[in-house]
């Protein structure tokens, strides 16, 4: 088995129709959908997923706009897929972010940047569980 990492469709990207852009785009990177669900995050869950955030200046605006709608919440599987990943969705800022990145092809802002992925092994442990039992996991 690869690593896992965790990955969230942000509202936008959902709102904006593009769940079925972005979920190719991964799996034609080679990265496995392990499972995926459509979620509602209510303010608690926003806030404990984005703890680590919790003294930063944009993390009330951030609450806000990952409540504003439903997010597509996944995990994938491959060697190496938290860096894979990462690189896939491209720079923080879709303004920096390269071309045939996710963020390049559908961010709006940094804060409506179309995707989340697990920074490294430590959160993707947190990651997965926060929201899937490993029940939800396809083999
Ligand atoms: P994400 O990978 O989901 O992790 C935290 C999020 O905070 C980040 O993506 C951005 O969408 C959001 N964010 C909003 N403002 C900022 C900022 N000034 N610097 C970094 N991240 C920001």
């Amino acid at each position: 088995m690869g690593e896992l990492t965790f990955s969230i469709i942000k509202p936008d990207a959902v709102q904006n129709g593009k769940i079925g852009d972005i979920l190719k785009m991964i799996t034609d990177s080679g990265l496995k959908i392990k499972a995926t669900k459509m979620i509602q995050l209510s303010r608690v869950q926003a806030e404990g997923f984005y703890a680590v955030h919790k003294e930063r200046p944009f993390f009330g605006e951030l609450v806000e706009y990952m409540i504003s709608g439903p997010c597509v919440v996944s995990v994938l599987e491959g060697d190496n897929a938290i860096k894979r990943y990462r690189d896939l969705m491209g720079a923080t800022n879709p303004a920096d972010a390269e071309e045939g990145t996710i963020r390049k092809a559908f961010g709006a802002s940094i804060e409506a940047n179309a995707c989340h992925g697990s920074d490294g092994p430590d959160t993707a442990a947190i990651e997965v569980p926060y929201f899937f039992s490993s029940l939800e996991l396809v083999n």
